[in-house]
């Protein structure tokens, strides 16, 4: 889709070009100064008339009205130069190629060096362009009789830029490639729950493990009774769909030392349980399974860009149903790491999921343990929809997710783990554990129930509840699945790095 180009040639025939325009100078300079000279200074005419914003996030389309072979100029506003990020890049693209893929525009040239500042060199840009690209224009299949798959696509972007067009390509080609992570992580949350069983789950895994050359293992409900998975066991009880415990491998070491475990809550479907959920809440729990989609897109970004690190991941999957057989409240069930559990809420299932899929995470090897899952509705009551809640039993470890979270541009948020909070986590008359001790400040007592399987494995756990959706579109993606966490489950991938001093 992407090609680089060192010159632009002025006359060459193009549907659109994207030019960034920094709040600096009221004279224009560099190549957009180019374009201000063969339109007869009609640019700069623009920008003192205010028909032309360089304000941040704004888009001004320019038709050209044939005076050059560059059919239209797409300015987009960056603000100022000092104050652009990375996401403000990521976005402002995403905004411009929105309306760009609306007006059934198939093909369209950046000017990238339009876009670098001090701080964001051209790998930066073309990484965010590669990004924007992707994420902007996914849409999710809908099953109308008439599909809303739009019949036109953007087919070809050229890249102008005068840098190192090998640098150019290298950041286009790892930015498409965290943008399509993203998207499959958003279709996998976005496919209803009787399209996407623990088995189709299974099977997207087993398909990305054949394509990315990983190792997988998907275990089936008799060998999970054999190993002792009581936690995922119980939660799969009430359900005709068999559980998975899919696990998929990447060797990117020599040796299977310091491995990242990866560890995805693979819900498929969440009724609550017999502690059914009320009807407004039930709606919408097809996304249950975010965690399993946003460690699965991370494990797409890994098999395509291969960096120098091994890496387990781990999703432990079912729906949470009722039926004659389903477990109950009052049940006392044993996890995969020999702990008793008390049941004391069925719609608590996703630390149960979690527990045996983080203990079998250490059975692989997993040195470090990063969990992620639709988890706690507390997360959304404390942190809203654009933040991922996060803890901890590791400062440096969860410093290295939270520098991920930054590149990536995903805000992720610590909550405290107490004496306290484990004591209420531990008590129990019947059992090591109970599931559920209380509606105050929640989304804590589902980590630390968590942290309880992780023990003395460094480990950061990430609350997705309010993140992996959103009810309404925005300038990188459709309403939806967001893919939340792909990028930052990435990024830490690639930056990681073992016993850091
Ligand atoms: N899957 C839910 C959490 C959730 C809620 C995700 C809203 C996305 C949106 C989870 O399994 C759950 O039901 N949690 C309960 C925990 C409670 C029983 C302690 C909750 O948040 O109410
Ligand atoms: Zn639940
Ligand atoms: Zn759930």
């Amino acid at each position: 889709m992407f090609i680089v180009e060192n010159e632009l040639d002025f006359s060459q025939k193009e549907e659109a070009i994207v030019v960034g325009l920094f709040e600096r100078s009221k004279k224009l300079d560099g190549i957009v100064g180019e374009l201000d000279t063969i339109l007869d200074g009609e640019i700069t005419k623009l920008l003192v008339d205010g028909d032309l914003s360089a304000k941040k996030k704004s888009i001004s389309k320019i038709h050209t009205l044939g005076r050059m072979n560059i059919k239209r100029l797409i300015f987009v506003g960056l603000g100022k130069e000092d104050e652009l990020t990375f996401e403000g890049i990521r976005e402002v693209i995403g905004k411009a190629v929105k309306s760009i893929h609306t007006a059934k525009i198939e093909s369209f040239a950046v000017l990238l060096d339009t876009f670098t500042t001090e701080n964001l060199d051209a790998l930066d840009c073309s990484h965010a362009l590669g990004e924007a690209v992707t994420l902007s224009t996914y849409s999710f299949a809908d099953y109308k009789q008439k599909s809303n798959i739009p019949e036109h696509a953007i087919a070809k972007v050229t890249v102008y830029s005068q840098e190192d067009s090998e640098e150019v390509e290298a950041g286009l080609v790892v930015g498409s490639a965290y943008g399509q992570g993203t998207n499959t992580a958003r279709t996998l949350v976005n496919l209803p729950g009787n399209m996407l069983t623990a088995t189709d789950l299974a099977n997207h895994a087993i398909e990305l493990a054949k394509k990315y050359e990983f190792e997988a293992e998907i275990l089936d409900k008799e060998e999970m009774e054999k190993l002792g998975m009581g936690a995922l066991l119980a939660v799969n009880k009430g359900s005709v769909e068999p559980p998975k415990m899919i696990v998929l491998k990447y060797q990117g070491k020599d040796t299977w030392e310091d491995v990242i475990g990866l560890v995805g809550k693979g819900i498929t479907f969440d009724t609550g349980g017999y502690s059914i959920k009320p009807k407004d809440g039930i709606v919408g729990m097809k996304a249950d399974m975010g965690g399993a989609a946003a460690v699965l897109g991370a494990m797409e970004v890994i098999g395509k860009l291969r960096p120098e690190q091994n890496v387990v991941a781990v999703i432990p999957s079912t729906d949470n149903m009722i039926s004659g057989d389903a477990f109950k409240p009052d049940d006392v069930i044993t996890a995969l790491s020999g702990k008793t559990i008390e049941i004391l809420n069925t719609d608590a299932e996703g630390r149960l999921a979690l527990a045996d899929g983080v203990t079998y995470a250490k059975h692989h090897g997993a040195s470090v343990l990063v969990d992620v899952a639709t988890l706690t509705g507390g997360v959304i009551v404390a942190l809203g929809h654009d933040i991922t809640g996060a803890m901890t039993n590791n400062e440096e470890l969860f410093e290295q997710v939270l520098e991920a979270s930054y590149e990536a541009g995903e805000m992720i948020w610590r909550l405290p783990i107490t004496e306290k909070h484990k004591a209420r986590v531990r008590k129990s008359r019947v059992a090591d554990l109970n599931n559920s001790p209380g509606r105050d400040g929640h989304a804590i007592f589902a980590g630390t129930f968590i942290g309880e399987f992780a023990e003395d494995t460094p480990w950061v756990h990430l609350d997705i509840a309010g993140t992996a959706t959103t009810t309404s579109d925005y300038e990188l993606g459709p309403a939806g699945g967001t893919g939340a966490m792909v990028r930052t489950l990435a990024t830490f991938v690639e930056l990681y790095q073992a016993n850091k001093e």
